[in-house]
Formats: structure tokens, sequence, C-alpha cells
């Protein structure tokens, strides 16, 4: 078994973009970073942001409206952030509190500034195979860390647990494609699948990601498989200062022994999310130098 270190690949993926940011021409790259609230993952994962854009070189601004906001405020400052010239990128943190609607939210981002790529234009041109759209940052980070690691795609079958918008529909559209490091055969399966093990078991690649700690267990599991664990759960450990530990979909200790490659929690999917966030930042901006993909 071998574990694929996504601190590594990101950090090498960071100095690259950081030479690539340096030799811009003009200002440097800026994302808007917005979090509602102070929901403690989302705090955590937002300053993770921000500290990559400090190590590239990219600007960041930061907007903490509080968790009371309505939704024409929130729209009206998306508005105002569309509107800056200055700004490339903008990101709204997920999830938003429930009296927002995330999805109309994701909408009324400039679909040129998306950088998380949920906009449903983005989302289209990822079906349409059109590289000048943005890819949602952990589908994009898990392919990057298949590649990165030497694991082909192409004829293999991937399991993708789990049907978000987020990840499980662009990884899956991703693994799809037609591109040398993709034309898998994928199948998608959620809450609502019947005989889950008796699918997950044909993964030559299988992707968790349903939220669910330690979900995948070892019978799940085919012998060789490569399993990537994208889920990031809190659960209680009285053994633990902050008095939980963090743990992905996956029962590791057990099904990590079956495998031929596996990513930890943390340090596999997670760097690689704020990896292509970057790159996608990188990405926007170098598209409104040549004004071009603004529509
Ligand atoms: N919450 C969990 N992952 C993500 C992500 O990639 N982007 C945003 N905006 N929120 C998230």
């Amino acid at each position: 078994m071998e574990l694929i270190d996504g601190n590594k690949i990101a950090a090498a993926i960071i100095a690259e973009l950081k030479a690539q940011v340096a030799a811009l021409p003009g200002r440097k790259p800026c994302i808007a970073l917005v979090r509602v609230g102070e929901d403690p993952a989302s705090v955590s994962y937002v300053k993770k942001k921000e500290l990559a854009c400090a190590e590239i070189g990219i600007a960041s601004q930061l907007l903490f409206p509080p968790v009371t906001i309505s939704a024409d405020e929130l729209f009206a400052l998306v508005d105002k952030l569309n509107a800056d010239p200055d700004v490339d990128g903008i990101l709204v943190q997920s999830p938003l509190p429930k009296h927002l609607n995330e999805v109309a939210v994701f909408r009324r981002i400039a679909a040129h500034k998306d950088v998380d790529g949920f906009h449903t234009l983005n989302l289209g041109k990822l079906a349409q195979e059109d590289d000048t759209g943005f890819v949602a940052c952990t589908p994009a980070g898990i392919m990057e860390l298949l590649q990165r690691s030497g694991v082909k795609l192409a004829g293999k079958h991937v399991v993708m647990l789990g049907r978000s918008l987020i990840v499980g529909k662009p990884a899956a559209l991703l693994a799809l494609q037609r591109k040398p490091w993709a034309n898998a055969t994928v199948t998608v399966c959620h809450s609502q699948t019947a005989n889950l093990p008796s699918i997950t078991c044909q993964a030559d690649v299988l992707i968790a990601a349903i939220g669910k700690a330690e979900f995948v267990t070892a019978d799940m599991v085919k012998p060789g498989a490569v399993v990537i664990d994208v889920g990031v759960n809190r659960v209680p450990d009285l053994t633990k200062k902050s008095g939980y530990r963090l743990t992905g979909d996956v029962h590791f200790s057990t099904v990590a022994p079956l495998c031929s490659k596996i990513t930890p929690v943390p340090g596999g999917v997670g760097p690689m999310t704020v990896a292509m966030l970057m790159q996608n930042t990188l990405k926007a901006r170098r598209q409104s130098l040549i004004q071009v993909g603004n529509k």
C-alpha cells in the first residue's frame, strides 16, 4: 500500500504557481474570500486559502459578513465584487446558513470570476469539455493527485460515492472526459443506491465524498483498488485537546492495507483543493489580462 501525499503534491504545485505569478505583468492576481458567519470548519478552510494566497503572491480580500446577512445583502456584496476591476476571483465559502440559497449565490457570481467553478456556465463548460471554464477545486485536485501519483484512469472503473455539486458531479464529469488522463468508465452512487457494496467492490478507483465518517469499510473495497477519501468529518475524541479528531469517509485502518494507493485525512485531498483554487485564480487573472472568457 502506498500513501498518496497530498501535502507534498500540493506544495509542488504551489511552488510552480508562485513562479508563474511572479512572472505575470501588471498587478498581482486578487481573490475575494467571502465567509458568512463563524462556522469553525469554514473559519479554518478560509484561513488556509488566505495563507496559500500570501505564500504565492496572490492578493486576498477577506469579507466576513455576519450569519444574519440577508440574501439581498449578500447579492449586493457579490455584485460589488463582480463590478470591481481589481478582483479576479470570488469565493463564497460553503456551507451557507440555512436561510440563504447557496446555488442562487453561486449563480450570482460573474462566471469569469467564479474560481470555485459552481456557476451554471462553468458546469456547462465542464460538461462540454470546454477548457476556458473553471473546474471545481476539489474534483480538479483529485484528478491532479491521481495524475501526479501515476494512476491512469483510461478504461478503468471509477466509482464516485456522492453526487454533490461541489465534488461528486464535477468529479464524475472530469473522469469521463475524452482526455488522455481521463477516459474512465464512471458509476455515481449516492444515499439511495441499492446494493452499494456490490458496486463499490467493482471500483478500480473509489472516490468517497458522502460526508459520513468512516463509512467505507473493508468489505466495500476491491483488493488493489486506489481509494481517494474526500471526507473531512469531525468526530468527538476526548483524548484530543480540541475534543475532536478529523477523519475521512473511509475507515482508514482496515481499508488501507487492501489498497494499492490511498489518500490520508488530513493531508490527502484537502491541500489539493486549496492549490487548485490558487491555480484557478491565476487563470482568472490571465484571462482578464487577455480579455477573453469574460462572457
Ligand atoms: N466548502 C467545501 N469545499 C468548498 C469549495 O471548494 N468551495 C467553497 N466555496 N466552499 C467549500
